[in-house]
């Protein structure tokens, strides 16, 4: 498999650098890697900035102002870029190239969540033994402070899953290399080497605090693995929440949590850390302040609310499952004034990859295939965009990756939908965490946007 797999990376790697875009890492670690290409960004960013600092790239229109900052090209982020009509692409790469050249684990087919991180943070794609390498790092580092395994025991069943991710996350801070070391006086060169040791601490502690919150709410009754040391990240992941047999779990959380990993930077969670970094708090509490951003249900919280209303529409329709009743409860939704969840977005004005993506693991496992559920989330997916458009208001009508991505869970027996976004928030830190590293190493000033009240606005207007 390795060997396999190896070679399918070299040769696909090859293509794509034949393309202009990345070639194969060396066998350097991670942070060797890293060390190798921060001089060459440090040096464009010192170019743009020496060059290039007046050139206009768009402008600020009133609507940008009241519309939430939609489209406003004001954010600096390394790792992927969003495409309003192709989707994501990972220093380039497209889901599809990921899902070809990136290492999966030892006897998978699905990326791992590691070399995701690997690409995220370096821009290069890690050979097979990188990623096994950077897995054995975060094994090492996986088990969780007594502290902290106290703190989550201690807070009530009944405080959402992600409240008491968002807690466990800040209380890690308690061993933040980044704050002790800013303490001590460091200069602003060694910033991201204490940010990087920073962010794969919690890298690694994140499946250990997730799974002890599912637990702790849903399965007290359950004992808790601890870390296997012999496990990728989301192979421990899927064992500590009980599911380390299912195999077909695993994988489909390996795809999900490294699709998952990144956004490009302006959506609320990425953002959020973004901000926070900017002040230069450590890592624990910029994830923990973007957590909660992700907690939102506009945002993260989105795949608990598809799955609540693709299931009380099975409900409603009951075994009767035709078009014209899947419409009629489109529009039923629609006209009480409620969002349908799983459509729509802020940037993507095509179906996400991500949703295609997802979609296409289904269809490679007859088990997903004949699951009624997932038949349903398939039809809505069919008729749904034609609803929205005449619905007229959304200004993408097509499914995003939320649309989807609970219903395995859901088939697979993990049925708590509360949890669901527990689950994002795990993936989201690659490339939350990703910037906040690429943000210290090129000395990224404070965030600090000029606000406007509607007076002030309306003089600038005058003016
Ligand atoms: C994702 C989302 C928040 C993007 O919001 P946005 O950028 O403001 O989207 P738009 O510019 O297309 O919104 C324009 C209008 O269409 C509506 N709209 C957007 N998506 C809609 C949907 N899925 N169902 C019904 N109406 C929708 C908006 O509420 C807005 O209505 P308003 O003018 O009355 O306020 C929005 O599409 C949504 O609420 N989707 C459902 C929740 C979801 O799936 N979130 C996960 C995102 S990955």
């Amino acid at each position: 498999m390795i060997c396999r797999s190896s070679l399918l990376a070299k040769s696909v790697a090859r293509s794509i650098s034949n393309n202009g875009f990345r070639r194969l890492a060396s066998t350097k670690s991670l942070k060797e890697t890293l060390q190798e290409v921060i001089p060459a960004k440090q040096e464009q960013l010192k170019k743009l900035k020496a060059e290039h600092s007046q050139a206009v790239v768009g402008e600020v229109k009133v609507e940008n102002i009241l519309g939430g900052m939609r489209g406003l090209k004001a954010m600096l982020w390394e790792a992927s870029v969003l495409d309003p009509n192709e989707g994501i692409r990972f220093h380039g790469m497209t889901i599809p190239d990921c899902q070809q050249v990136l290492p999966p684990a030892p006897g998978g087919k699905e990326m791992t969540a590691e070399s995701m991180l690997w690409l995220l943070l370096t821009g290069k794609v890690p050979t097979p033994d990188q990623s096994h390498q950077l897995s054995a790092e975060l094994a090492e580092k996986g088990e969780l402070p007594h502290f902290v395994t106290q703190l989550i025991d201690s807070l009530p069943k009944t405080l959402h899953p992600m409240t008491q991710l968002g807690m466990g996350v800040a209380a890690l801070n308690h061993d933040s290399k980044f704050q002790a070391a800013y303490e001590r006086g460091i200069k602003k060169p060694e910033y991201w080497t204490y940010t990087l040791e920073d962010c794969l601490n919690l890298i690694a502690k994140l499946p250990a605090l997730a799974a002890r919150i599912y637990r702790n709410v849903y399965h007290p009754e359950r004992s808790l693995e601890s870390v296997d040391k012999n496990l990728d990240l989301v192979g421990n992941y899927s064992n500590m929440l009980g599911f380390g047999q299912n195999e077909h779990l695993t994988e489909y959380l390996r795809l999900y949590i490294a699709l998952h990993g990144d956004h490009e930077g302006g959506n609320a969670s990425a953002h959020t850390a973004h901000l926070v970094g900017s002040t230069l708090s450590d890592p624990y509490i910029s994830y923990s302040a973007a957590l909660f951003a992700l907690a939102g249900p506009l945002h993260g919280l989105a795949n608990q609310e598809v799955l609540r209303w693709q299931m009380a529409m099975q409900k409603e329709i009951g075994d009767n499952i035709t078009h014209e009743n899947i419409k009629d409860y489109l529009w039923k939704t629609l006209r009480s004034g409620q969002v349908v969840p799983g459509y729509g977005h802020g940037v993507l004005r095509n179906p996400d990859p991500r949703f295609v993506a997802l979609q296409e693991f289904c269809k490679t496992r007859p088990e997903l295939q004949a699951s009624p559920i997932i038949q349903l989330v398939q039809q809505t997916a069919e008729i749904a965009p034609d609803v929205l458009k005449e619905h007229g208001k959304t200004k993408n009508p097509y499914p995003n990756v939320d649309a989807t991505s609970g219903c395995v869970l859901y088939h697979y027996g993990l049925t708590e939908f509360k949890y669901y976004t527990v689950i994002f928030g795990v993936s989201r830190a690659l490339g939350a965490l990703t910037q906040l590293v690429w943000a210290r190493a090129l000395g990224l000033p404070l965030e600090r946007p000029k606000s406007y009240s509607m007076d002030a606005l309306q003089k600038l207007i005058k003016n």
